[in-house]
């Protein structure tokens, strides 16, 4: 399995803080908020990592990250030419993960636990073949992609929707078998001109094939100023603690 973490866009909802850099290297407790992604996949068992990211802000997303050693890991580099959307930027990921399934993160969310969970049922339920994605119960479903579940599934996954099916965000992490890269290529692009990974996950469960968890522990992205502060705090004292005790 390889890992790819998403770090293009243009952050505009923090400006000015991202006016000279990019969001994914703004403070997060006492670290990059890149590295939470990164560790993530280390703790996951996979140190083959792609990081995406704009050619405006690759040369200090390199100067943050290194070879990769520093976290057992080795890294590769891409550049995102324009920001299309997410299902645009994982593209890039195709010769890289070549036959192998991927296990992609959002380089903006935080989750306070290790994901280890998800990937073991990807492994033991899916035999990694299909998609799987992870749920957590929000206040504001609107902000994210949302999943209507029946019993057992996703019967169907909205972006940003105004009148929302559930109260369960799609969080930004994904894993997916070598069939996503067809996927993405039948993909058109969403009303506001994006390559949706929501539209991905639609086409895994019309395949019958998308399956989910629960996030454990806390979940945010730092799109917002108060999201981005709210995961400043709760990961600054959790590493504070741990650094204590
Ligand atoms: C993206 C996805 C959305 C998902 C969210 C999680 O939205 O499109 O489905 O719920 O990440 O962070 P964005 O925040 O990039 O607009």
């Amino acid at each position: 399995m390889k890992g790819i973490i998403l770090a293009g866009g243009k952050g505009t909802r923090l400006h000015p803080l991202t006016r000279h850099t990019n969001k994914h290297l703004l403070p997060v407790g006492r670290e990059p908020m890149i590295y939470n992604p990164v560790k993530n996949l280390v703790a996951c068992g996979v140190d083959e990592i792609l990081v995406v990211t704009s050619s405006l802000h690759m040369g200090e997303i390199v100067a943050c990250l290194g070879s990769g050693a520093e976290f057992g890991a080795d890294f590769t580099y891409k550049v995102q030419e324009e920001a299309r959307g997410i299902a645009d930027a994982l593209r890039l990921g195709r010769r890289f993960a070549g036959d192998e399934p991927v296990f992609v993160l959002l380089g903006d969310n935080i989750f306070e636990r290790p994901l280890t969970h998800f990937v073991e049922n990807f492994r033991s339920a899916q035999g990694e073949r299909g998609a799987r994605v992870m749920l957590v119960k929000v206040g504001n479903p609107s902000a994210f992609g949302v999943a209507a579940l029946d019993e057992r599934k996703v019967v169907e996954i909205q972006e940003k929707p105004e009148n929302p099916k559930s109260d369960y965000a799609v969080v930004g992490a994904y894993l997916y078998d070598d069939r996503v890269w067809g996927i993405i290529d039948g993909l058109s692009p969403s009303s506001r001109g994006e390559y949706e990974i929501t539209d991905v996950n639609n086409a895994y469960i019309a395949r019958g094939e998308l399956e989910y968890d629960f996030v454990q522990g806390i979940w945010m992205d730092t799109g917002t100023f108060e999201s981005y502060h709210r995961a400043n705090q709760m990961l600054f004292e959790r590493d504070a603690s741990s650094i204590e005790s």
